[in-house]
This record gives structure tokens, C-alpha cells and sequence, in this order.
């Protein structure tokens, strides 16, 4: 396949109105019309500042890994600190390595033996409410599970009524994103009442949930990990705004994965049979252990191919803080890049046939043709996700723990459509027929 670089410096424009009511109208279409029509790198003069869009891997390695120094987050994930504080997510510099040295054990490959029960004994009680024929709501199901797996393994505990209080303020904050991305002071935001009560919400939980008795899961749970290797470097304030990144980035990606594989999964019966005759030798009737999530090789490429197709997080920002060089092109301090899983992951020089689902093409040879940065779901360089264990482990495991016991059949004709926010999500719930397994 071919994959040489476009090296042509990125044509200057004015600034480019045109673009912005694209971005406005359709979001994936606009980043992927503008690397088509300009190239690997991409250049739009908006109103203040350059955008830069990268979408070849070695731009993005370059942004990500070789000269990550020269970058700190973009605008929108700045202003999400008034949401989040202080947290992993938000943090810059020596404050945030000090943050991950902490933090990175609790997410050892090696760990995650420890959070996979919590997964399946969650996911099972989850499906004992399944009934025979019933129409599910997927995107909903699979909130409301990854929800609980987080409250489990990060907290210890899932008191009742915490997950639908969760639920409930995420929506609204989701719904409020564009709102939190304006420019306005933090005392202008509180104007808005539904904005300020989620955010209230979710501290007065979370607050509730770091405050929980010590019991045996607890003692485990990630939290713990935060207060007890805190020798002073932690505020109570950066210990709650840990607490609240994970739970938030913790569930809401992975519900969106596990729903985009199984509207994939229902849309594509040739591909479930396959994973139901992986699961069903694999596991029989027991529980995957942290042996079969490696083992269970077909399932890992459903997971990814949809990791691919329908990344959850579709764009990443960053800021220029140096005058830097990328591929012959001056980026000038204060610019934002942009990085698109959706554009890179859907480049035909990299992916054959991009637009169609097909796990296969993550079996060993295929895979090891591409470059680094071609597929990159959960970023890259110092500021890779935390979870990404956490996360395939999880999404192996469900997918496998319902797979073995259901079938799944659309309610569609066609897939969901993709509808970017803060994340990827679809546009309307994916809503599919559930019917039992004979096992
Ligand atoms: C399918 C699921 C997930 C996806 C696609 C995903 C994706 C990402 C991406 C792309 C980044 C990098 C953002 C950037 O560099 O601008 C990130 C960072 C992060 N993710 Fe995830 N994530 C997932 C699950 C999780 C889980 C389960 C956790 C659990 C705690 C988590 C916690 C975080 C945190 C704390 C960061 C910030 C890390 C840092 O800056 O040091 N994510 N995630």
C-alpha cells in the first residue's frame, strides 16, 4: 500500500469562513474534505490563530512522541477543567508527570486480574435482566454497565441510585459541551442553572463516594491508591478531581465502543457467528480469565476494527507552545493542531477498503505493514490513555460474556450514524433484538 509522505508546504488561505460553517454543519466531513483537498498537513488561518490538520502517522508521532515538548493540550480540553479541575486529563508539564507517576501502577496490564472479576460478575447481573425477544437499547445498556464496572473498580462500591445520578449529569454536561468550550468565565457559565446543578451533582457523588467505608474492595479500588501513595503532593481538591476523570473518561468511551460493535456485530451476521464460535470454545460456561482476554484473538479484532471505524474519540487538539517544524511546514507558537482518528483511520493508503468492517484485516500480517500512527484510538507519547488496558480488557471481556449467551439482530436497516460531540457517538440509540442462546 502506498504511504509516502505529501510534503508540499500547506497552502496559506485567508481567513476561512467556509470552513468554519462546515465544521459547524458536519464535523467528520469537514476535517476529511480538508485533507483531501490539502494534503497530510493541512492549513486554516481562523480568526486569531493557525489550525493545522495532521493525518499522516509520521506528522502525528511527531506531534505525539518526537516533539511532544513543543505541544501542550488544545483549547477545548483546557476549558474542560471547569468541569473536570485539575485532573490527569487537564494537567500540563512537571505537574502532570508527578500526576502519572502516581497514578500509572493502578493500570498495569498486570492489574487488570484484579478489576476483570468486577467486570464479569457486573456484566452478568446486567444480562440477568435481559428477557427472550426483547428490543434493547444498546447505547443505553452498555452506559449503564461501564458505568458500574467504574464505580466498582475505581471506587469500591456502587451505592444505590450513584450511576443514574452519573448518568443523568452526564447527559447534561454533554449536551452543555459547546456551551463549556465558549470562552466565558467561569461565573458566567454558572449563569446557566442545569450546567451548574450537573457539575454540583457529580462532586456531591463523587465527594460521597471518596468518603466510603473501608470495605475489602474498597481497600483495592484505584482511589486508594490516590490516598495512600498521597505523601502531600495531593490537595483534597486534585484527589476529587482525579476521582471525577475517572469516572468519566473511565466509562463513557467504552460504552461507546461496546455499542458501535454491537450495531456492528447485529449489521454484520457473518462476523457475530465468528466471534460466538471463538467464545464458545474458548470459554465454554466460566468466566474469561486475564489468559483468554490475550487468547481470544478474533474478539480483540472486533474490538479494534470498531476502534477504527467508529473511533470514540475522533479529534485531538493540541497547542503549540514553540515554533516548531513538522515535515517541512513552520508551525508558529500558539497554533492549534489537530490530529483526526476519523480522517487517519478511514485513509485508503493505510486501510483497504476503509469504509467497511472487517476485523480480518487485524490478523498479524496486515497489522504489522502499518505505520505507528496510522491507528492510534487511544492517542500516543506521554499523554497515551491511562485506561487503554482497563478499556480492552473490558470490552473483550463483555463483548465475550454476551456473546456467549446472546444473539443480537438489528431493528434498522442500517447502521447508526455517526454524530461527533465530545466523543463519537450515534446519532440515535443503537436499538437492537436480543434473543437468547441455547448454551
Ligand atoms: C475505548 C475507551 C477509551 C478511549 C477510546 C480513550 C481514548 C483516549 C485518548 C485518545 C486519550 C488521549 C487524549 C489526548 O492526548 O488528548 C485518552 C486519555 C485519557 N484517558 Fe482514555 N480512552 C478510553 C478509556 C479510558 C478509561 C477506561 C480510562 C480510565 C480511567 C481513561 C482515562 C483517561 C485519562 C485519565 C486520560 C488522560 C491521560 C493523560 O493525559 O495522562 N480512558 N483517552
Amino acid at each position: 500500500m502506498e504511504t509516502n509522505l505529501i510534503l508540499e508546504p500547506a497552502t496559506h488561505k485567508k481567513t476561512n469562513l467556509g470552513f468554519v460553517w462546515k465544521v459547524f454543519r458536519n464535523p467528520l466531513d469537514a476535517l476529511t474534505e480538508l485533507a483531501r483537498e490539502q494534503g497530510d498537513m493541512a492549513h486554516v488561518k481562523l480568526r486569531k490563530r493557525d489550525l493545522f490538520l495532521l493525518s499522516h502517522p509520521e506528522f502525528i508521532e511527531q506531534v505525539l512522541v518526537k516533539q511532544q515538548g513543543n505541544f501542550i493540550k488544545g483549547p477545548s480540553l483546557q476549558r474542560a477543567r471547569i468541569i473536570l479541575g485539575e485532573g490527569l486529563l487537564t494537567s500540563e508539564g512537571e505537574e502532570h508527570l508527578a500526576q502519572r507517576r502516581v497514578l500509572q501502577p493502578a493500570f498495569h496490564r498486570q492489574r487488570m486480574e484484579e478489576y476483570l472479576p468486577l467486570m464479569n460478575e457486573n456484566t452478568l447481573a446486567h444480562l440477568s435482566k435481559w428477557t427472550d425477544g426483547a428490543r434493547v437499547d444498546m447505547s443505553d445498556e452498555m452506559m449503564r454497565l461501564t458505568l458500574n464496572i467504574a464505580l466498582w473498580s475505581f471506587f469500591g462500591s456502587a451505592p444505590e441510585g450513584a450511576a443514574d445520578r452519573v448518568n443523568k449529569s452526564m447527559q447534561t454536561l454533554i449536551k452543555l459541551f459547546p456551551l463549556a468550550q465558549m470562552p466565558l468565565p467561569e461565573s458566567a457559565q454558572a449563569l446557566f442553572p442545569n450546567f451548574k446543578e450537573a457539575r454540583s451533582s457529580l462532586g456531591a457523588v463523587t465527594e460521597a463516594l471518596l468518603q466510603n467505608p473501608q470495605s475489602e474492595h474498597a481497600k483495592r479500588a484505584l482511589v486508594n491508591i490516590l490516598k495512600e501513595n498521597n505523601s502531600g503532593q495531593f490537595t483534597d481538591e486534585q484527589i476529587h478531581a482525579h476521582a471525577l476523570t475517572f469516572l468519566l473518561a473511565g466509562h463513557e468511551t467504552t460504552a461507546l465502543l461496546l455499542a458501535w460493535c454491537w450495531d456492528m456485530l447485529a449489521h454484520h451476521p457473518e462476523v457475530q457467528m465468528k466471534l460466538q464460535a471463538e467464545v464458545d470454545l474458548a470459554l465454554d460456561n466460566r468466566f474469561p480469565t486475564s489468559d483468554d482476554i490475550q487468547k481470544l484473538s478474533y474478539t480483540r479484532m472486533i474490538v479494534k476494527e470498531t476502534l477504527r471505524i467508529r473511533p470514540p474519540v475522533w479529534a485531538m487538539g493540541r497547542q503549540a507552545i514553540h515554533d516548531c517544524e513538522i515535515g517541512g511546514q513552520r508551525i508558529p507558537a500558539g497554533s492549534t493542531v489537530l490530529m483526526s482518528q476519523w480522517v487517519t483511520h478511514h485513509d485508503s493508503r493505510f486501510y483497504e477498503a476503509p469504509l467497511l468492517f472487517r476485523p480480518e484485516r487485524w490478523s498479524g500480517l496486515e497489522e504489522h505493514s502499518l505505520p505507528r500512527y496510522a491507528f492510534f484510538p487511544f492517542g500516543g507519547g506521554n499523554r497515551i490513555c491511562i485506561g487503554e488496558h482497563f478499556a480492552m480488557t473490558e470490552a473483550v471481556t463483555v463483548l465475550a460474556m454476551i456473546a456467549r449467551r446472546w444473539n443480537v439482530a438489528p431493528t434498522q436497516t442500517n447502521l447508526a450514524k455517526p454524530k461527533p460531540s465530545a466523543t463519537l457517538r450515534p446519532d440515535k440509540s443503537v436499538k437492537l433484538i436480543v434473543t437468547r442462546r441455547a448454551v
